[in-house]
This record gives C-alpha cells, structure tokens and sequence, in this order.
C-alpha cells in the first residue's frame, strides 16, 4: 500500500506583527532581523484563538481539497509544543471542532519536527492498513511562550498551522520515505523550562523567574539545524537511490534564512528549487513545513512527479525529512 498527500491546507492569524513594531518592543532593527534571520514579519493569534482553532481550521481546508468527511478521518495527530492545555490533547479538541467522531487522536511533541514525525506515523498506520484517512496537523501559538522582552528570541517565532489528508493509495504519486532521528543529549538548547513537572506553573517562581518561557542558546542550534537537516536530506536520497539533481522541490523548516541557504548550499540545490515563506511567518515550528507546503500547492509550485524534499530540525533535538513522489 503506497500512502498519497490528498489534500493540504493552512491557517493564519490575521494580526500581523512587523519588525518595525518589534523595534518599538525590545532594542532592535528591521535591518538586524532581516539580515540575520531573513524575517520580516510574523502572525500573532488574537485573544478568543488557540492552537486548536487554526488547527481546526487548517484541517478543514486539507480535507476539502481531499474530498474527505469528517467521519471517514481515522486519525488526527496534532504536532504542537504549545497545546491548548497539558491535556487532554488538543487534537481531542480538534477532534471535536471537526466532528470526527470515528478518529482516534492524539497529540505528538517533537517541536520543530513535528509534521515530519507525524507524516512518519500516519505512513505505517497506512502502509499497515490500521487506517485509511489521517489527519496531520502542525499548529503553533507560540507568540504565548516567548519572553516579549527578550530580542534573542522574540523576533524570531510566530503562530499559525498546517495540515495534510493522507490516505492509501495504489498509485505512484506517494510518500516515497521517512527518516527521524534524536539527539536528546542536547535537550536543554533548546526548551521552555515552565509549566512542566520540573518547573510547574503551580509553583510562583515559575513565573517570577521567568521560567515559564521558551529558551534557546541560538549559535548552537544553528550549527546543529545545519548539519542534522543535512543528514536528514542526505539519508532520504539513499534510501530511495536518488541524489539532489532529483529533488524538484526542498521545504525546509522555516526557522532562518541562512539555515536554509546553508542546508540548500550543502545539498548543492539552486534557490530556484526551495521554498521560503519564512519571511511573512517567521518561525512556527511544527507548523511551518505544512503551511509552506500548503501555499507550494496552491501556487502550482509542486507539479505531478515533482520529488518534495522536506526537512526539520527542532528542539530535543529532534530531526528528520520526508520525500515525496507529487
Ligand atoms: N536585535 C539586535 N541584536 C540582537 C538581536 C536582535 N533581535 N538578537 C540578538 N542580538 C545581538 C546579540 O545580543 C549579540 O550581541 P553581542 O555580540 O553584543 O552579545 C549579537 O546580536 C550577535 O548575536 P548572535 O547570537 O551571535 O547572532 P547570530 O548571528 O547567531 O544570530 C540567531 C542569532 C538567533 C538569529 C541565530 O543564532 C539563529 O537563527 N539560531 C537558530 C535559531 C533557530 O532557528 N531556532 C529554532 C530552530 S528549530
């Protein structure tokens, strides 16, 4: 059984947030953001929008153009680092948005590589028959975990989602592969230190010493980004004895521009052949990957045979990529 992407859909707040309107936030400059990280603006989710509600609403895009009804889902993953609660799942909640009353669901935690565990998930239940449509959804509101006074990080994140129908299929227009991989030995990188066991929002140090936000040692992560997404990429052309003169298409994760060019660069593909939208979104984890392939789509940027490399990198670490035939 060969497993097919039959729809793809995104969803974005509509607030938009400027670098000129970070400049009025923390000490910083549209031309620093912009030459350091390619962003020039992000989505912030408004008061009433959670990570549920662009989930939902993503998922509903996906599933018109697939064709599928809400009782013919069998499964739902939510990727997101930033659920709607602890629990339960906000894919539970997504669940319940759509309607899908047949699906299991679940949410999955790999950070940025989220989709990409996700895509590699829905592949074995489909190849295995367990299931015959799945939901994958990336959604992040990550706008409510950075620290709004730090110029570190603040600049670089954003809110949104992604999502994908998948079914079985016979044909040849399939998910060629999936790699993921961990590195758990750098878990503290890259983490939000609140609102766990270890720091719990119950305790008020949590708040008061600024725990409870998202925290990052930026110079590492961009080495390791680099040279994992490029083994990631690298590992999926073996397995499918093919090398980047086959590639038609890269999404990468859309986390910094320079990431990207040198992920591109290792690879030896052309700017003409990656997909970038980083620059209106900023970084959205899990999200990212499932909206940039949502406008590739749309745009008619992904034509029938082209071969879609994607490739994450995110916090744990965790990495990996996935090829598709189109
Ligand atoms: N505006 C202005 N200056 C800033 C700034 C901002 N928003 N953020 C940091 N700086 C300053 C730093 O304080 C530092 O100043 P100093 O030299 O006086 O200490 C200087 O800029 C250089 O900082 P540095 O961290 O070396 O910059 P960089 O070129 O490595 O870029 C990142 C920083 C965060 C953009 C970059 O490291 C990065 O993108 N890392 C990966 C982040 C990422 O993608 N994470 C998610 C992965 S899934």
């Amino acid at each position: 059984m060969n497993v097919r992407i039959t729809g793809t859909g995104s969803a974005l707040p509509g607030k938009i947030l400027t670098n000129a309107e970070l400049e009025q936030l923390v000490d910083t400059s549209d031309e620093w953001i912009t030459t350091r990280t390619g962003i020039k603006e992000r989505r912030i989710a408004a008061e009433g929008e959670y990570t549920s509600t662009f989930a939902a609403e993503a998922a509903r895009r996906a599933m018109t153009m697939a064709g599928a009804l809400p009782e013919e889902i069998d499964l739902i993953i939510v990727a997101t680092v930033t659920p709607d609660f602890p629990f339960p799942s906000t894919a539970c909640i997504v669940q319940d948005l759509l309607g899908a009353s047949n699906a299991t669901a679940f949410d999955l935690s790999a950070a940025c590589s989220g989709f990409i565990y996700g895509l590699s998930i829905a592949e074995k239940y489909l190849r295995s028959g367990s299931a015959r449509k799945i939901l994958v959804i990336g959604s992040e509101i990550l706008s409510r975990v950075v620290d709004w006074k730090d110029r570190n990080t603040c600049v670089l994140f954003g809110d949104g989602a992604g999502a994908v129908v998948l079914e079985g299929s016979e044909g040849d227009h399939s998910l060629l592969s999936t790699h993921t991989f961990s590195n758990g030995t750098h878990w503290n990188l890259l983490y939000q230190p609140g609102s766990g066991s270890r720091n719990p929002a119950t305790d008020p140090r949590t708040i008061a010493e600024g725990r409870i936000y998202l925290t990052m040692e930026g110079n590492d992560v961009f080495k390791h980004a680099v040279r994992a997404m490029g083994e990631a990429a690298e590992a999926a052309l073996a397995a499918n004895s093919l090398s980047a003169a086959d590639i038609g298409l890269l999404i990468p994760h859309q986390a910094n521009q320079r990431i990207v060019d040198a992920t591109s660069k290792r690879l030896g593909l052309g700017s003409d052949r990656v997909f970038t939208n980083l620059d209106r979104y900023g970084n959205t984890s899990s999200a990212s990957i499932p909206i940039a392939l949502d406008e590739a789509n749309r745009q008619g940027v992904l034509k029938p045979g082209c071969k879609l490399m994607m490739v994450a990198f995110g916090g744990g670490f965790t990495y990996g990529s996935a090829l598709v035939n189109w």
